[in-house]
């Protein structure tokens, strides 16, 4: 079995992030969401795995190499434009051979693994399978309604009027048949060929599409606001580590992992937060639920329920909150009094200042 990873896209509702990085590598708990992927994969037994991979491709390459560090065999597949996640897997048939394959959407972050769904598949190989999972709205995700039988029956892409609280998951497992679903579907009116089509086509087929119902918790990040829940849930789960220094004038509390070369200084850090390799925390409260990646900067300030990427630096800022902040941006406070807000921000960039 192999599995086909896709890393392409263009990430338009993560901008201005994703002008010039890949989402799947934006961190949560200081880890690129792909990363949880590619170790769910390699966990469950399935070690050759294909890459699809667009713009971004260098950045995912640098990230993941030959996917050597997580026990796995990575193949990158090109796709010149993000034509949709049926025409990933057609660009993938060469690769993907006659083989069976799990599809896994590089910026989905699901709980508790897939090993029992991969091993339930190989038990039972039904022509095809699918997670769902009930989320409360419905028609912003793609929508299953199962048959009398308990198979797929019906599958909608946000629908209006959904038929069931069954949204489908990014973790699609597929026997060779695919191929000839994906060459029969036709772009949908934005433009792409999607999986939903090509599943369809399966069912009118009469083949048998296998629902999963999973329970742990699942969310694509396509948006800021999701990245800080899956952030929330990731930081949940550390194991507390000082491997940083932390001076005598800090307080420390909670889940905390100091990484190497860290530095906090005078400041409190309430967990679950990591604090990023080579950060500085100086006379600032940080957490909960912050994950600051490696090199940043926080003086003065305070940081709750935020991803701070790289290098950033925030300075003299009383409180910033539920906010992602790229890399090498700073958030500085001025001498002087004003009421007035000085800003260079990047295109697609969103500020909320309170009164
Ligand atoms: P989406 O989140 O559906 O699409 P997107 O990345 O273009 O984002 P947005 O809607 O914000 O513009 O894609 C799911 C995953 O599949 C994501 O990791 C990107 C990847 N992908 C491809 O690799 N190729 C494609 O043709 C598409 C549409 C997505």
């Amino acid at each position: 079995m192999k599995a086909l990873v896709l890393a392409g896209g263009t990430g338009s509702r993560m901008r201005p992030l994703t002008h010039t990085a890949a989402k799947q590598l934006i961190p949560v708990g200081n880890k690129p969401i792909l990363f949880y992927g590619l170790e769910a994969l390699v966990a469950a037994g399935v070690t050759e795995i294909g890459i699809v991979v667009g713009d971004t491709h260098r950045e995912i390459r640098d990230a993941v190499g030959d996917g050597g560090r997580f026990g796995a065999r990575v193949t990158y597949l090109r796709q010149e434009r993000p034509l949709g996640l049926a025409h990933a897997v057609l660009i993938a048939s060469d690769f993907l051979a006659d083989d069976d394959f799990v599809l896994y959407l590089g910026d989905n972050f699901l709980v508790g693994g897939i090993d029992e769904v991969v091993a339930d598949f190989r038990a039972a190989r039904p022509d095809a399978g699918v997670l769902l999972t009930r989320v409360p709205d419905p028609s912003a995700f793609g929508v299953a309604e199962l048959g009398p039988d308990g198979r797929l029956a019906r599958l909608e892409e946000k629908p209006a009027e959904p038929r069931s609280d069954l949204a489908v998951v990014g973790v699609y497992l597929f026997t060779p048949v695919i191929h000839e679903a994906v060459r029969a579907v036709e772009p949908s009116p934005r433009g792409e060929l999607e999986i939903t089509d090509a599943l369809q086509w399966l069912i009118d087929q009469g083949h048998v599409v296998r629902p999963t119902l999973v329970k742990g918790y699942w969310k694509d990040t396509g948006t800021a606001a999701d990245l800080l829940a899956v952030n929330r849930t990731v930081l949940d789960g550390l194991t507390p580590e000082v491997r940083g220094t932390v001076d005598e004038g800090s307080v420390i509390s909670g889940r905390v992992r100091v990484e190497p070369g860290a530095r906090v200084v005078r400041s409190r850090v309430v967990g679950p937060a990591v604090i990023g390799a080579g950060a500085e925390v100086v006379d600032s409260c940080v957490g909960p639920y912050t994950a600051l990646a490696e090199g940043c900067r926080v003086v003065r300030s305070g940081v709750a329920d935020s991803i701070v990427l790289s290098r950033a630096e925030i300075a003299g800022v009383g409180r910033v909150e539920a906010s992602l902040v790229g890399r090498d941006a700073s958030v500085h406070s001025t001498d002087h009094v004003s009421t007035a807000h000085r800003l260079v921000l990047g295109d697609h960039s969103s500020v909320h200042i309170g009164h």
